[in-house]
């Protein structure tokens, strides 16, 4: 039988990961959105190409939460997106109580025994912080629950490097930690291209020149598109964690988890690199980080702790 992936708000990169787990078939997708019959356009829209890609994969959309029920996973993505000069920090007030609202439904409708949970909404770190903290009441555990940011940095900076040394993005292997945000931390001793460490690769000037624009890497994208923020990269690092769940691979992938000691850090969520598998965050790997890789991740804990903060501030927690 195949898996059942719901996609909480249906707009540009809930629809595009919609739209690439059906093509590939990798699950069933629901599409949800609060817009009426939006979903329901996406959905007929994508299940009307699927033939074409020879896939039998169901795509519906819905306004109805019941219609998530039974999900293996799901993913939200409701909320705005960022408008340019916008951090995506001014979008917390905003999406947590939508974000709020989205966990007290998933925890009305999905079983906290085989649900995976996975946020893409920003601030993502506070967000996802949010989901578990609201999920937690209802028996999901922090494997459970994660936030995607570091697949869609390391992939960035996959991209900027691959550019550099004129190499294929295949060679490349990538690891952004921390926040998914200004302060996150492109590790370079742990970013290989064909197994080489890129800080023996490219000189201090060059590295850092790559490191400030994928820290930048989302607000580029927003100040060229003006009305909306990235969605295909967003939706296609989901992808690729979604399918590291539903086939078992265990790829050690840097997600967004609630750490509890790892790293020195507690109570908040991090990017750490992670084993990804059928349980959801098997393992969180404790690298050897650079003295520096360990202070700037120090930084980028601080701003995560103090955003995360707001939301009880907010009074959005308790
Ligand atoms: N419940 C469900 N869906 C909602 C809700 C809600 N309470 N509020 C808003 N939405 C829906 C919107 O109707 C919209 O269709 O969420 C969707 C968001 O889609 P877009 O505006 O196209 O934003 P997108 O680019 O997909 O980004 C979504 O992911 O990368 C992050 O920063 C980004 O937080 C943003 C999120």
């Amino acid at each position: 039988m195949r898996k059942k992936v719901s996609i909480i708000g249906a707009g540009n990169v809930g629809a595009t990961l919609g739209q690439l787990l059906a093509i590939f078939e990798i699950s069933d997708v629901v599409l949800y959105d609060i817009i009426q019959d939006m979903p329901q356009g996406k959905a007929l829209d994508i299940s009307q190409m699927l033939n074409i890609f020879n896939s039998d994969s169901k795509v519906i959309g819905t306004n109805d939460y019941k219609d998530i029920e039974g999900s293996d996973i799901v993913v939200i993505t409701a909320g705005a997106a960022r408008k340019p000069g916008m951090s995506r920090e001014e979008l917390l007030s905003f999406n947590a109580g939508i974000i709020k609202e989205v966990s007290n439904n998933i925890a009305k409708y999905c079983d906290s025994n085989k649900c995976i949970v996975i946020v893409v909404s920003n601030p993502l770190d506070a967000m996802t912080y949010l989901t578990y903290k609201v999920l937690s009441n209802y028996g999901f555990t922090r494997n459970k629950v994660m936030g995607m940011a570091g697949v869609l940095d390391s992939s960035r900076f996959v991209h900027f490097i691959s550019e550099k040394l004129n190499v294929s993005k295949n060679n490349i292997n990538a690891f952004v930690l921390g926040s998914h945000g200004d302060t996150m931390v492109p590790s370079v001793k742990y970013t290989t291209v064909a197994g080489v460490s890129l800080e023996n690769l490219l000189n201090s000037q060059d590295l850092d020149n790559l490191i400030q624009r994928t820290r930048k890497g989302g607000a580029e994208i927003v100040s060229l598109l003006k009305n909306s923020s990235a969605y295909y990269a967003p939706a296609a690092s989901t992808f690729k964690m979604i399918k590291s769940i539903i086939f078992d691979k265990k790829e050690i992938l840097p997600v967004s988890v609630y750490v509890n000691g790892e790293y020195g850090y507690k109570d908040i969520v991090i990017g750490l690199p992670v084993v990804l598998g059928k349980d959801g965050v098997e393992k969180v790997i404790e690298f050897n980080l650079t003295e520096n890789e360990k202070k700037e991740l120090d930084i980028s804990a601080n701003k995560i702790s103090e955003l995360s903060k707001e939301l009880y501030n907010l009074k959005v927690l308790v």
